[in-house]
């Protein structure tokens, strides 16, 4: 055991335990939520970190994922911050005093990817742990792109994402159809 080499950490951290999430949530689905819930259950406060994945071309503005996410939590609900950062995800998380990023894993598709993103994060700031959540049964098959493909093509999205989403989704993709409708005109 002598070669065991602990990370380096803070030597006593004090105060509330802060973990970031970070994702695209275009838009955010029950299955993010799930994963929030159990945060909540390991740390005293969740900062969902709405961040750039520099190959996806978002669907919602960054505004309205914030506006999407917050509407999601009750406003006197003060253990979950909404924020936005252009930057590296482990500099943000330092910059809020977070110990972990969270991240969700559904299946063991998600693995390899979340591996490399997690030793990368690893990599570029030790003081920073990812901590993986195993998403609730019932949201293990969702995605944000498989939301958007229902809906975009009139599936029910019921239940698998909040109300106020659904319809953020029905009229985005509405607005759509009467813009391509008017163009063939
Ligand atoms: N429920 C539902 N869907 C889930 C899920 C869950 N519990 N967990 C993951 N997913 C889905 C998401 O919906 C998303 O689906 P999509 O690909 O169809 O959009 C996919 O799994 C993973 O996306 P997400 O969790 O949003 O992460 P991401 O891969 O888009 O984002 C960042 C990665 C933004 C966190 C990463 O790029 C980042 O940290 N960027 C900032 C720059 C940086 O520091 N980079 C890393 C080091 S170089």
């Amino acid at each position: 055991m002598d070669n065991l080499q602990p990370c380096p950490r803070e030597p006593e951290r004090t105060g509330p335990t802060i973990a970031v999430y970070p994702g695209t949530f275009d838009p955010i689905t029950n299955g993010h939520l799930d994963i929030v819930g159990r945060a909540l259950g390991l740390f005293d406060r969740v900062i969902i970190a709405v961040a750039i994945n520099v190959r996806k071309k978002p669907l919602f503005s960054l505004d309205e994922r914030i506006k999407l996410i917050r509407q999601c939590f009750d406003p006197e609900e003060t253990r979950v911050r909404v924020d936005a950062t252009d930057g590296l995800i482990v500099d943000y998380a330092i910059s809020q005093g977070a110990c972990a990023l969270v991240r969700g894993l559904r299946a063991v598709s998600d693995f390899d990817y979340e591996l490399q993103l997690a030793l990368m994060n690893r990599k570029l700031a030790r003081e920073v742990d990812t901590v993986f959540l195993m998403t609730g049964f019932r949201w293990i098959y969702i995605s944000s792109s498989i939301i958007k493909d229902a809906a975009k093509h009139n599936g029910d999205v019921s239940g698998l994402v909040p109300v106020h989403v659904e319809e953020a989704l029905k009229s985005i993709y509405e607005l759509h159809d009467n813009k391509g409708k008017q163009r063939q005109k």
